[in-house]
């Protein structure tokens, strides 16, 4: 039988790594064989993508260059990783997928949805995921942990505020018009209550499986 397919998202600073080990766990105690990766990234091409796509030294790239890295480093991951593991009957979980490119190409650099749209068809061709977790936080919650991460600001950490608005509304408006396959964990309260929610998520998605 083919694995599902479930995509953790959420802005910066949210909680995704931690929630992300949560949710394997979670997912391996139900007896699943879980296959974790990210985007972009996933594949070592993939790889060499995302070093373009964050160097913040990369001070040129144009919008529709940054979609369509994120889409060929996409493609390279569905024809490597995320095909052959669901077809082998695996449960893929990745950090970040498409919806991250409607809210950061779309929503934060303004570009087109019908210009993703077509690029999703064309490197998908229908595969979407089976179940997406969308970790909500107001901006001054996800910066505050972000910023306490320390370290140099990628590309996209670089980013001014008003870019961050507008990719998490983008975020909420994706799951507002899908609310079958997105679910949205307020992510701005204790970790604990976090998990009961991805707990309660999970248990419910498990049980139709
Ligand atoms: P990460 O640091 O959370 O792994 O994500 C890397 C950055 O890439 C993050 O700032 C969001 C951005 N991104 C996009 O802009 N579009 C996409 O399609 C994906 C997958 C990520």
């Amino acid at each position: 039988m083919r694995g599902c397919f479930i995509t953790l998202e959420g802005g910066e600073g949210v909680g995704k790594s931690t929630n992300l080990d949560f949710v394997r766990a979670h997912l391996t105690a139900a007896g699943k064989t879980v296959r974790v990766s990210r985007e972009p990234g996933g594949t070592a091409l993939g790889e060499r993508i995302r070093g373009l796509l964050l160097d913040r030294h990369e001070t040129g790239m144009t919008a529709d260059t940054e979609l369509l890295l994120m889409f060929a480093a996409r493609a390279q991951h569905l024809s490597e990783v995320i095909r052959p593991a669901l077809e082998r009957g695996e449960w893929v979980l990745c950090d970040r997928f498409t919806d991250a490119t409607y809210a950061y190409q779309g929503g934060g650099r303004g570009l087109p949805a019908e210009r993703i749209a077509i690029l999703e068809q064309w490197t998908q061709d229908g595969l979407r995921p089976d179940l997406t977790l969308l970790l909500d936080a107001p901006l001054d919650v996800g910066h505050g942990r972000a910023g306490a991460r320390g370290g140099e600001a990628d590309r996209f950490e670089r980013e001014e505020r008003a870019f961050f608005e507008r990719v998490r509304a983008r975020y909420l408006q994706t799951a507002r018009e899908e609310p079958a396959r997105c679910r949205v964990i307020d992510a701005a309260r204790p970790l604990a209550e976090v998990q009961a929610q991805l707990r309660e998520i999970l248990d419910a998605f498990l049980r139709n499986r």
